[in-house]
């Protein structure tokens, strides 16, 4: 069987990277999607305009239909799924919605991917939102942000599981069923619980992507609202890293069968969301941005930092763009394709 990799939510922000990468050196690739997001058929337009039409398979559909999705793993020998919702406020309003697109809809790829009979490479995107407050971890207060009182290195994947908001419980079950299908089905699958994820073509909005969502806003003088007091912590990880990641991980496969890593900028790449972003990006924009604030959001974490050593070891990975240089990288892209947004 020829290698084809596909990619569940491909035209997102991280997918149409990741599938840009995989275009390049020549790789078959099918995206998955159902364009549901905002700002997809942009990145499928880009991906049409820089590798030309026919360089990549197009499906347009639902990972929620079982039956479609198992027709477009039939011949996949690497699945990487990203499709999701991705909000936990839309998660709150709709949790009908959020758990059968990521519950189910991860279900109905796992399965397509068992029933092909292929044993495919799959990787799932999963998210430290599985870990939810951890109030079971000291937290102090500093100056311009929160830290951990006892984690020098951050949280690892020894940390609880608490599911926290429908988001989290939606992804939290599709994360357990990818390792369990490991054990029981032999299949090859890899847990990435992502931390924060930024980076060109990023069509961040107030609910999600608060990286890309804070520059937008500064770009394009829109109203910018900070929920808590703004020094939450955040280990923030450049969006080629991942796709290093994606690649190091499915290299490895099956010999990682069945792990789980956290997957984030670690320790050297925490920001706290708006005491130490604003200043970064007011540096960048040149002037000062005003906000309002807002209520602490559910579910959201004071910190979160990734402890990436085990991807570190097991990966032979780490994150190379650093955090002052990713937004600064973003923050370009946002100037240069202001039209965009
Ligand atoms: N961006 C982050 O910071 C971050 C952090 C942790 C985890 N993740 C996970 O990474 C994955 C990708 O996130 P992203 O930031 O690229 O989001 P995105 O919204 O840009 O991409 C998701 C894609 O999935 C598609 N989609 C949505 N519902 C679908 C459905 N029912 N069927 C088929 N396609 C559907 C959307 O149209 C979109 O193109 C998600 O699973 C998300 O939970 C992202």
């Amino acid at each position: 069987m020829s290698e084809l990799t596909l990619i569940t939510g491909g035209a997102g922000f991280i997918g149409s990277n990741y599938a840009s990468r995989c275009i390049s050196r020549g790789d078959k690739i099918v995206i998955f999607d159902n364009l549901s997001r905002a700002g997809s058929k942009r990145n499928l337009a880009w991906l049409e305009q820089t590798y030309g039409k026919g360089s990549f398979e197009l499906i347009v559909g639902d990972v929620r239909d079982a039956a479609a999705i198992q027709e477009a793993a039939r011949n996949a020998s690497k699945i990487l799924h990203l499709a999701a919702q991705v909000a936990v406020t839309t998660s709150v309003t709709d949790p009908r919605n959020d758990f059968e697109i990521n519950a189910q809809g991860t279900f109905n790829t796992l399965e397509a991917a068992r029933l092909s009979g292929n044993k495919p490479g799959f990787l799932f995107s999963s998210t430290n939102k599985v870990y939810g407050g951890m109030e079971n971890v000291r937290v102090v207060e500093k100056e311009t942000r929160y830290d951990y009182a006892d984690l020098p290195e951050g949280a690892s994947e020894e940390q609880l599981l608490d599911f926290h908001s429908p988001y989290g419980c939606s992804k939290g079950c599709g994360d357990q069923y990818v390792r369990d299908y490991a054990r029981i089905y032999d299949l090859p699958t890899v847990v990435f619980r992502q931390s924060c994820i930024y980076g060109l073509r990023q069509f961040g909005v107030e609910d999600q992507g608060w990286v890309a969502w804070f520059v937008i806003a500064a770009i394009t003088g829109r109203p910018i609202s900070i929920y808590g007091d703004g020094k939450q912590v955040r280990d923030i990880l450049f969006v080629e890293d991942l796709c290093d990641a994606y690649d190091a991980a499915f290299q490895r496969l099956p010999q990682i069968g069945g792990q789980v890593f956290n997957i984030g900028g670690g320790r050297k790449n925490t920001i706290s969301i708006w005491m130490e972003f604003k200043p970064i990006l007011e540096k960048l924009l040149g002037k000062k941005i005003e906000t309002t604030s807002g209520d602490w959001r559910p579910g959201d974490q004071p910190v979160f930092i990734s402890d990436i050593r085990k991807a570190n070891q097991l990966l032979n990975w780490a994150p190379r763009v650093g955090a002052e240089e990713g937004i600064s990288r973003l923050f370009t892209w946002v100037k240069e394709n202001k039209d965009l947004f």
